[in-house]
């Protein structure tokens, strides 16, 4: 049995489909969750991922994704990367083909040119009309938190944990951020710790929503911690956004969310703020369970 979870309505079921379509043309694992998220990026109506995404305060889009391997530990990333789909490909080729964890900017741009990876505009119509919407009234930047999260469907950084038959995990995330950010502003997605994590002898875990409060939580680490202590990841997730919410006075001023996948297949996820959908797949058989900020007492 191979069981993937992806985060948020749109994203996650365009994910799991893909993930289902290379689980059946016989793919392993971590191109499974690699294909999943690709084909989240190459979709321009998915606002908060890869092509057509909302860009940052200078209308440009800086992506961000990372891939961790719970084998051996292994991970790549690439942040503030412009101009380039899929990033997660990127971020994959940074795991496996140099001795880094992560590429940054206009190198991480360099890096994906030479291994073979077309830039392209990754501005279209739509996204293009929203930034010219913005721009009359520009906020958002700095002193206040927007993600492309209106009515739980388009949904935020696109997250994919991974489990197979082996006992195998795989842990992945691909975003373009908040929108109308700062340029340069990198949140937690790409970072190993707070955006993504996995552990094979443990579990894996994810993040998304707020990345600047998921970051200071190590959120992702956190949780796998949690499971490894005895918690279920239901339990682990509750725990880690309870700590948040003790500690950090902005972890409710967006949702901030996080979901876990133990070793032996079961999940959970838990949310800071309003309500959370996590698609769950397993072998090709797809559930949607939504999760509630109620849910955590
Ligand atoms: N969670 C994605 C971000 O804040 O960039």
């Amino acid at each position: 049995m191979t069981t993937i979870l992806a985060t948020w309505r749109e994203p996650g079921k365009v994910a799991v489909d893909a993930a289902w379509q290379a689980q059946e043309s016989g793919a392993d694992l971590k191109t499974i969750i690699e294909l999943g998220l690709a084909a989240c990026e190459l979709d321009p109506e998915l606002l908060a991922i890869g092509l057509g995404a909302l860009p940052n305060a200078d209308g440009e889009l800086e992506l961000d994704a990372a891939i961790m391997d719970g084998a051996d530990l292994s991970a790549g990333a690439v942040c503030a990367m412009r101009g380039i789909v899929p990033a997660i490909s990127v971020a994959r080729k940074v795991m496996e083909e140099t001795r880094h964890v992560m590429l940054a900017g206009d190198q991480a741009r360099r890096f994906a040119i030479a291994k073979g990876l077309r830039p392209q505009n990754l501005m279209t119509t739509e996204n293009c009309r929203r930034f010219a919407e913005w721009q009359k009234t520009p906020e958002g930047t700095t002193d206040s938190y927007h993600h492309a999260v209106d009515g739980n469907n388009h949904g935020d950084t696109v997250t994919m944990l991974g489990l197979d038959s082996t006992g195998h995990m795989i842990a992945a995330s691909s975003t373009s951020g908040l929108q109308w950010k700062l340029p340069g502003r990198v949140g937690d997605s790409p970072i190993v710790g707070a955006g993504i994590y996995a552990d094979d002898e443990v579990g894996c875990a994810g993040a998304t929503g707020l990345g600047e409060e998921l970051w200071k939580a190590c959120a992702s680490f956190r949780t796998v911690e949690g499971m490894r202590r005895g918690l279920s990841p239901l339990e682990a997730c509750q725990d880690t956004v309870r700590h948040m919410k003790r500690r950090q006075k902005h972890a409710t001023d967006m949702p901030c969310v996080v979901l876990a996948l133990g070793k032996d297949g079961t999940f959970g996820a838990a949310t800071t703020q309003g309500e959370f959908p996590l698609w769950i797949s397993k072998d090709g058989v797809q559930e949607l369970v939504v999760y509630r900020a109620e849910d955590v007492a």
